[in-house]
């Protein structure tokens, strides 16, 4: 975790900007105090710990999952964009939690949705920085395409993942879908991002079902995390990666409208809000009720702001995910729903 961090790579795609987005939360809420009854914790530590107070699962007798959600929030998205489902040329779904390994969520969303069997679908797994790896991959596949539309979806079921008897971990997460519809049109300004990825699988580990260890035994399929080190490296990379994108798009972080930072711990956030020097109104997040929702996380925060009138339109936003891989991302992009 103290490696020297490499940072370089910068991408441009031009003329793209966001045209719509959507959100699903799931039907059940989970309180604090809910979950007090189940590990030795209180609302006292989560709420000062975090920020986080309540978040949503899954209400697997009512139908709901990481499908449902996914479907939910992207036919929002769309109906949003104004765009039809045939319209689409790219659809790709961030998760770490797919309703099944395979068929990927993104080509479950062709049936689901309608989607035209010449979209190409696929998942992408780069776990809470997932959602901003998808939106600059799916804007580097409609740079060239004769469909230029791309549904970009974070979708996340991690309550199926978390161990209810480790308070460290269980209390973080939560369930939600987030998505947006990526356009290229004329007269858009680029999107500019960053991105990043070190491989280690001690710091936050989910080894998904099936998964054995060395000696072939069957691991258990919880997530676990060692959280001081997430947090150290999450305080680093946040800041880091957001002045890198600012850097590479000419940008002063003043020209930015809106900062759209992964809901992992609001303690991370005022950290790179103080090291950044910027506005914290311009950076306000959502987890005291979403909890942390992974790849869902920056989407669903997107679609608030969009949806409670907190972004101009146009806006310069500027969004940044980083978790497990460990992998980061930033980029810059115009939201003009
Ligand atoms: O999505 C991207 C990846 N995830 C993250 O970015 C998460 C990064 N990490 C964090 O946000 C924080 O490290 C946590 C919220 C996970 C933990 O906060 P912390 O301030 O780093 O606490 P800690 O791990 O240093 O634990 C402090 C104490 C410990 O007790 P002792 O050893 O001091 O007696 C823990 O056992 O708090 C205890 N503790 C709890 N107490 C009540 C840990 N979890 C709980 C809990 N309730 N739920």
């Amino acid at each position: 975790m103290t490696d020297e961090m490499q940072t370089g790579q910068v991408g441009r795609v031009p003329g793209v900007r966001i045209v719509g987005t959507g959100s699903a939360l799931p039907s059940r809420t989970v309180t604090n105090d809910d979950l007090a009854q189940i590990v030795d914790t209180s609302d006292e530590w989560i709420s000062t710990r975090t920020g986080i107070r309540s978040r949503r699962y899954c209400d697997r007798a009512k139908g709901e999952s990481q499908l449902t959600l996914a479907c939910e929030a992207a036919r929002r998205a769309l109906a949003a964009s104004g765009h039809t489902a045939e319209e689409v040329g790219v659809c790709l779904v961030a998760t770490f939690t797919p309703s099944a390994a395979t068929p990927s969520t993104a080509c479950l969303l062709e049936r689901e949705l309608g989607l035209a069997e010449d979209t190409l679908c696929l998942d992408v797994n780069a776990a809470c920085a997932g959602f901003v790896y998808a939106l600059y991959t799916a804007g580097c596949l409609i740079e060239r395409a004769s469909r230029p539309l791309a549904l970009v979806v974070g979708a996340e079921e991690l309550s199926r993942v978390v161990d209810f008897s480790d308070r460290s971990t269980c209390v973080l997460f939560g369930d939600g879908a987030g998505a947006a519809v990526l356009e290229r049109a004329a007269g858009a300004p680029d999107l500019v991002a960053t991105w990043g990825s070190r491989g280690n699988d001690e710091a936050l580990f989910a080894p998904g079902a099936g998964a054995v260890d060395a000696q072939g035994a069957p691991l258990a399929s919880h997530l676990s995390m060692d959280g001081r080190a997430v947090f150290r490296f999450a305080t680093e990379v946040l800041p880091r990666c957001t002045a890198e994108v600012l850097a590479a798009a000419g940008v002063e972080a003043t020209d930015v409208d809106r900062f759209v930072f992964h809901q992992a711990n609001k303690r991370i956030v005022d950290v790179a809000v103080r090291k950044l020097g910027v506005d914290p109104e311009r950076c306000a997040g959502n987890i005291d009720h979403t909890g942390n929702t992974s790849a869902a996380s920056v989407p669903i925060l997107l679609d608030e702001l969009v949806r409670t009138g907190e972004l101009s339109s146009p806006a310069r936003v500027v969004m940044a995910g980083f978790g497990a891989g460990l992998t980061w991302a930033s980029c810059l992009v115009e939201v003009a729903p």
